[in-house]
């Protein structure tokens, strides 16, 4: 279980390991918009302001992937204890 800040609409919410970040923030009332939920369409991607993505998605470039700028969160989760998104 890891927790994610909206920055933008001030909620955190925790992830746990069965529930995807989008599904997790959708039940709190955050819609990220998706279409694949696969991580391969690049609809649902997302700036991160704070925190360390763990890439599963198909989109990211290597370089987008090292720079944690960016994630998928209707498949990536997060290496660190919390994730701050751009929502
Ligand atoms: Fe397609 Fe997330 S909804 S990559």
């Amino acid at each position: 279980t890891f927790a994610v800040v909206t920055a933008r609409s001030g909620r955190r919410v925790d992830v746990p390991p069965d529930c995807s970040i989008a599904t997790a923030l959708a039940r709190a009332g955050v819609e990220v918009p998706l279409s694949c939920e696969q991580g391969v369409c690049g609809m649902c991607m997302t700036r991160v302001l704070d925190g360390i993505p763990d890439h599963r998605d198909d989109v990211l470039s290597a370089a987008e992937r090292a720079s944690n700028d960016l994630i998928l969160p209707c498949v990536s989760r997060a290496k660190s204890a919390s994730l701050t998104l751009d929502l």
